[in-house]
């Protein structure tokens, strides 16, 4: 059977290099001021729902809090492991799929670790296991790119030149859904991948949400947390409570 394609890219080596400003400073910043929000108790429980190598279960762990991080790719979850401690763990595992009941006072999904699935019913498996996941009254930040921002911004062409690999980038939109491809040579050999990524609005999220019995209590537009605005903020920032 054909692998999905975010089961094989994010574990590359060659998404990390792609992606290597993806760094700890804006992680921490938006966890500043998030954690801040949520006024969490000082030893809360946080699962960082696909935390990739990690930057912001390692930060929340930093803030005190007890922080689990799960993730599809084995590589991402052996290289958060080199952090890990009494009070921060990493494992494999399938945000699909029941991880714990009961259990967390905040879960988080950051940086668009969604929109991956072909089927609603695989995005209600993941609202899902989050809710059953959290404590009552528990919180759930899920932070997603905003679709009629990103349809505004698009650019059908990028080079990228990175650790001496260049990233030739093609984007479009199809069926909803914005179609990166990712094509490059390192050391003679060309590799060839795609990131597939729906353009859900807030409305697709507030639909899951009410099945799945989360409450939205808030939405913001960026890292600073501003107020969400539909055609101008560069991510769509939902937090959700467990009644
Ligand atoms: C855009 S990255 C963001 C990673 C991390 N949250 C960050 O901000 O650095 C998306 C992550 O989702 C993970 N992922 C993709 N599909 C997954 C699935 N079905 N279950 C769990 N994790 C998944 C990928 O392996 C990747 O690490």
């Amino acid at each position: 059977m054909q692998k999905e394609w975010f089961s094989s890219w994010f574990d590359t080596p060659y998404y990390h290099i792609l992606y290597k400003n993806r760094d700890y400073s804006e992680a921490s910043l938006f966890i500043d001021n998030i954690t801040q929000f949520l006024n969490l108790k000082p030893n809360a429980v946080c699962w960082d729902l696909c935390c990739g190598k990690g930057r912001h279960s390692i930060y929340l762990n930093q803030k005190g809090y007890r922080v689990i991080g799960t993730d599809l790719s084995e590589q991402s979850i052996l290289e958060a492991n080199k952090s890990a401690n009494d009070t921060l763990q990493f494992y494999q595992h399938d945000m699909r799929k029941l991880f714990r009941t009961n259990y967390f006072d905040a879960v988080f999904n950051l940086f668009t670790s969604f929109g991956y699935f072909e089927r609603r019913e695989d995005d209600l498996h993941v609202f899902d296991a989050v809710q059953k996941s959290l404590m009552p009254n528990g919180l759930f930040v899920f932070d997603y790119l905003n679709a009629e921002y990103v349809k505004s911004i698009l650019t059908c062409h990028d080079e990228k030149t990175i650790d001496g690999i260049t990233f030739n980038i093609s984007k479009k939109i199809e069926n909803n859904t914005v179609i990166k491809t990712i094509d490059f040579t390192d050391k003679g050999e060309s590799f060839h991948y795609e990131e597939r990524v729906k353009l859900f609005d807030k409305s697709y999220f507030e639909s899951l949400a009410k099945e799945c019995n989360l409450t939205l209590l808030h939405t913001f537009g960026n890292y600073q947390l501003q107020e969400f605005n539909n055609k101008t903020s560069p991510r769509l920032i939902l937090v959700l409570q467990k009644k």
